[in-house]
C-alpha cells in the first residue's frame, strides 16, 4: 500500500513525462501566436464554486468532486475542472476591468472521483483556453483554429470536430418542456438519479453514463430543433465562418456536454473510435450566475493531456527525442576531481548537455556508463590533461579522436 499510488492516478517519469513536455511547449508556443496568456489557479477551491459553476445536477458535482472540510471547517474541493477558478480568478482580480476580450489559457490538474476504466482518470490534465467577452461566433473559431494548428503541430491526425448548439436560457424553456413529455414515456427505465434530474434538469438525463438511460435518451427530442432566432443565427454564422476557413466538422445533435454551464456552442474533437479528446463551448451566463454584478460572454475548451499521449500512441506518432547527452566528462584521479568538474560547469552554462562521474567509477566503468546513457562523446581529465591543457574527445560513433584544448572545449562543442 504504502509504495501504491492512489488507484487512477499517474507518475510522471521517463518517456511519458518528455511527451508531456513536448505537448505543453507546443501549447505555450501556440498560445504565444494568439496572445493568449496564461494563468494558474489554485488546486482548491471553496466548495460553493463549482457546485454553482458546474452545476449541482452535473455527474462532476454529485458524484466525482473531491471534497472535504479544512481544519477551518470551510468546505473544500479540488477542481475537477479549470473553467470555474478561472471565472472567478477574472472576476476577483478585475480583470474584466480592462480592455476586452480576455484570453487566458491554463495547464492544470483536475480531479474526479471516476471509474479508473478507458482514458478516465482520478487525477487528470487539462490544457484549456478561456475567451472571456466576445458574443461573436468568431470566438469559438478562434478556439477551433488554434486546435486544429495546435494538433497540426504535435502530429494529430484522427481528431474530428463535432458541433452542436444547446441554445440560451430562453430557448431551453421549450425544449424542456418538449424532453419532459418525451422521458416523461420512459420514466420506470430510468436511474434514480435521471428521475431526480428530470425534476431539477432534464437536459443532465442526456449526458447520464448508465446504459439504459443512454438507450433511451437516442431517440429524446434535440436541441437544434428548438434554437431561438439569437441562437440559431449564432450557429448559422459560426457554420459559414468554419467554412470559408476551410475547418471540416460535423453537426453532431447528440452533444450536449457534462457540465451546465454551456449555452449555445458546444464542440468536442472525437477520434476515429468516438472517443471524446477535447471538449469546450460558449458559457454565456456562467459569469452573472458567479457574481451578478457581470454579465459577460464567453468561450473556452479543456483538452485532456493524457487523451492527447493516448490517442499520439494510438497513431503512432512519433515525438521529437529528448536531446543526447553531447559529452561525457570522464574524471580520472581524485585530484583532477574539482578542475575536471569546473569544466563541466563552463560546459553546461554554455548549454552543452554534459554528464560526469558522481561515484567515483574507474575509468573503464565510467565508458560503459558513458556509452549506456548514450553520449555522443567523451574525455578523460586527469592529471595529465590539466597540466597540458590537452585532452582526446573521442566520438562515440566513429570512434574517431581529437585533440582539444580544455580551455576550447566549450567552443569545440558549440
Ligand atoms: P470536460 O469535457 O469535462 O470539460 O473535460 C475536458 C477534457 O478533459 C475532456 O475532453 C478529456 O480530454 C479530459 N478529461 C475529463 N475528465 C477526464 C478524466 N477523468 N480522465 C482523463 N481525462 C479527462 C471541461 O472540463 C471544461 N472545463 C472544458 C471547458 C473549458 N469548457 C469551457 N471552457
Amino acid at each position: 500500500m504504502i509504495t501504491q499510488r492512489p488507484k487512477g492516478t499517474q507518475d510522471w517519469y521517463g518517456a511519458q513525462m518528455h511527451k508531456r513536455t513536448i505537448i505543453e511547449a507546443a501549447a505555450r508556443k501556440i498560445c504565444k501566436a494568439y496572445n493568449i496568456k496564461e494563468i494558474i489557479t489554485p488546486a482548491f477551491e471553496h466548495t460553493i464554486l463549482f457546485q454553482r459553476g458546474v452545476g449541482e445536477t452535473t455527474d462532476v458535482v454529485q458524484k466525482e468532486m473531491y471534497t472535504f472540510e479544512d481544519k477551518g471547517h470551510r468546505s473544500i474541493t479540488l477542481k475537477p475542472e479549470g473553467t470555474a477558478g478561472a471565472v472567478r480568478a477574472y472576476l476577483e482580480n478585475g480583470l474584466f476591468a480592462e480592455s476586452q476580450p480576455t484570453k487566458l489559457f491554463y495547464i492544470t490538474q483536475a480531479f474526479r472521483y471516476e471509474n479508473p476504466q478507458s482514458g478516465r482518470l482520478r487525477q487528470h490534465h487539462q490544457f484549456g483556453i478561456e475567451f472571456f467577452g466576445s458574443a461573436s461566433p468568431l470566438a469559438e473559431v478562434e478556439l477551433i483554429t488554434l486546435l486544429t494548428e495546435f494538433m497540426k503541430d504535435i502530429g494529430l491526425k484522427g481528431a474530428n470536430l463535432h458541433i452542436n448548439s444547446i441554445g440560451c436560457k430562453n430557448c431551453r424553456k421549450t425544449y424542456n418542456e418538449a424532453l419532459l413529455t418525451f422521458l416523461r414515456q420512459h420514466e420506470e427505465h430510468l436511474c434514480s438519479t435521471c428521475k431526480e434530474r428530470m425534476q431539477k434538469n432534464p437536459l443532465r438525463v442526456l449526458d447520464c453514463k448508465v446504459p439504459s438511460c443512454n438507450e433511451i435518451v437516442k431517440d429524446a427530442p434535440r436541441t437544434i430543433e428548438y434554437l431561438d432566432d439569437e441562437c440559431k443565427s449564432h450557429f448559422d454564422e459560426l457554420q459559414s465562418l468554419l467554412n470559408e476557413l476551410g475547418i471540416s466538422y460535423q453537426v453532431d445533435t447528440g452533444i450536449v456536454r457534462g457540465l451546465d454551464y454551456y449555452t449555445k456552442t458546444v464542440f468536442e474533437f472525437v477520434n476515429a473510435d468516438g472517443f471524446t479528446l477535447c471538449g469546450g463551448g460558449r458559457y454565456d451566463g456562467l459569469i452573472h450566475e458567479i457574481d451578478e454584478k457581470q454579465d459577460i460572454p464567453a468561450v473556452g475548451f479543456g483538452f485532456g493531456i493524457e487523451r492527447i499521449i493516448n490517442e499520439l500512441e494510438a497513431e503512432g506518432v512519433e515525438l521529437e527525442q529528448e536531446p543526447s547527452i553531447q559529452l561525457y566528462v570522464g574524471i580520472l584521479g581524485k585530484e583532477a576531481k574539482a578542475s575536471a568538474y569546473k569544466i563541466v560547469h563552463q560546459l553546461r552554462n554554455a548549454g552543452v548537455i554534459v554528464e560526469t562521474d558522481y561515484l567515483d567509477r574507474s575509468v573503464k566503468a565510467q565508458m560503459k556508463y558513458a556509452n549506456k546513457i548514450g553520449a555522443k562523446n567523451t574525455v578523460i581529465i586527469g592529471a595529465d590533461e590539466l597540466s597540458n591543457n590537452t585532452a582526446r574527445v573521442k566520438n562515440m560513433e566513429t570512434g574517431e579522436q581529437t585533440e582539444v584544448a580544455l580551455d576550447k572545449l566549450v567552443e569545440y562543442f558549440l
